[in-house]
């Protein structure tokens, strides 16, 4: 891909399986091809990837400064695939200052009397006020870091209580969640679940509860919180109760069987979640050896019957991935976000660990 992308980004998701060029990094999506370049950069030395991996740094630098790409919650998707490997491999102020302007700019959207994070569009925009989604789980990273980095730690306090918030409202009792949750931002009460991409509100949106694994997993990481690492093993259990016979799951877990196109990009984000979770659970812990398996199972299913490898026509890495089915958006594509936790997972099995959410 580095020849098909030397001064752009991959597009969010292929059309026909080939990613188009996008030339203004504006989605939430861009960081994806950066972190897979650091990835590859990290654990083989080879120079190669410098140049495009600077010009992706130079990018997001400008990025930080323009007001209005930074009305969104996904600067941790952003700047901890782009910035934050920069800071931990190669100690770069540069990329650090830039790093902690995202760091401000998403802690700026945090409503203190409700506890959380909005996830998308300006703060007074009523009908985004208060609105936070599953996916945000994935951006607290940032804050963690942000915190370790500056001994700040009101970074560390924002991140923790908006993942008891989205732990208390957008997982339902039955272990399910909502994609996106709306609190009133000046009493703090919650108000109702509601979905974007999934297939209705009350049913479980497969990337939500794969970025609940994943997200609750590493915010136990960071905190310490035994409770957000029962959540994750709660969440992956009914995720893995709602698979399909070859382990992927459909795009929403509604589905079990039928036509309905799967996501393998939550399959990939799940895989991700369990490698961070076996680190963590006990050796006996008694669902230790169902992760293992699942783990094993989904990895080895996406390899077999979900990459593009006999494809040459084919730039993208995952194949049946969904961006938004409810948008009929990249339904059955490649996704640039499932590439990489596909490539992140491989990296984790062959290396123990990947840092950047850490
Ligand atoms: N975070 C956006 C998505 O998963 O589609």
């Amino acid at each position: 891909m580095m020849p098909r992308f030397p001064d752009c980004f991959p597009a969010a998701n292929t059309e026909g399986l080939v990613y188009p060029a996008e030339y203004e990094n504006f989605e939430w999506t861009t960081s994806f091809f950066s972190g897979m370049l650091w990835l590859l950069y990290e654990h083989t030395g080879d120079p190669v990837y410098r140049p495009i991996l600077q010009k992706h740094l130079e990018s997001f630098y400008e990025r930080v400064e323009a007001p209005g790409s930074l009305d969104t919650h996904d600067l941790g998707f952003l700047y901890s695939l782009s910035c934050y490997p920069a800071v931990l491999l190669q100690k770069d102020p540069r990329a650090e200052a830039c790093f902690l302007k995202a760091a401000q700019a998403l802690r700026s959207r945090y409503f203190p009397q409700a506890g959380i994070i909005q996830a998308w569009g300006n703060l007074g925009d009523p009908q985004n006020r208060g609105r936070m989604i599953i996916d945000c789980l994935l951006n607290l990273p940032l804050l963690y870091q942000a915190a370790r980095l500056t001994g700040d730690r009101s970074f560390w306090e924002m991140a923790y209580c908006h993942a008891k918030q989205a732990q208390k409202h957008l997982v339902r009792p039955d272990s399910t969640t909502y994609h996106t949750f709306y609190m009133d931002v000046d009493t703090g009460e919650p108000r109702f679940g509601r979905t974007a991409q999934g297939y209705s509100d009350s049913s479980c949106w497969a990337r939500g509860q794969a970025w609940g694994v994943y997200g609750f997993a590493l915010s136990y990481r960071h905190t310490g919180d035994r409770s957000f690492l029962d959540t994750s093993c709660k969440l992956l259990d009914y995720y893995l109760e709602r698979l399909p016979e070859d382990g992927v799951c459909y795009w929403d877990l509604h589905f079990t069987q039928g036509s309905e196109p799967r996501d393998s990009s939550a399959a990939a984000i799940v895989c991700c979640g369990i490698l961070e979770l076996l680190k963590h659970l006990p050796l006996t812990h008694p669902r230790r050896m169902a992760y293992e398996a699942a783990l094993n199972r989904t990895i080895l299913a996406l390899a077999k019957g979900y990459t593009t490898w006999n494809l040459p026509q084919a730039d993208g890495l995952l194949l049946h991935g969904v961006y938004s089915k409810p948008d009929n958006r990249g339904v059955d594509e490649c996704t640039i976000w499932g590439d990489y936790y596909y490539i992140e997972a491989l990296f984790r099995l062959l290396y123990g660990s990947c840092d950047y959410w850490y």
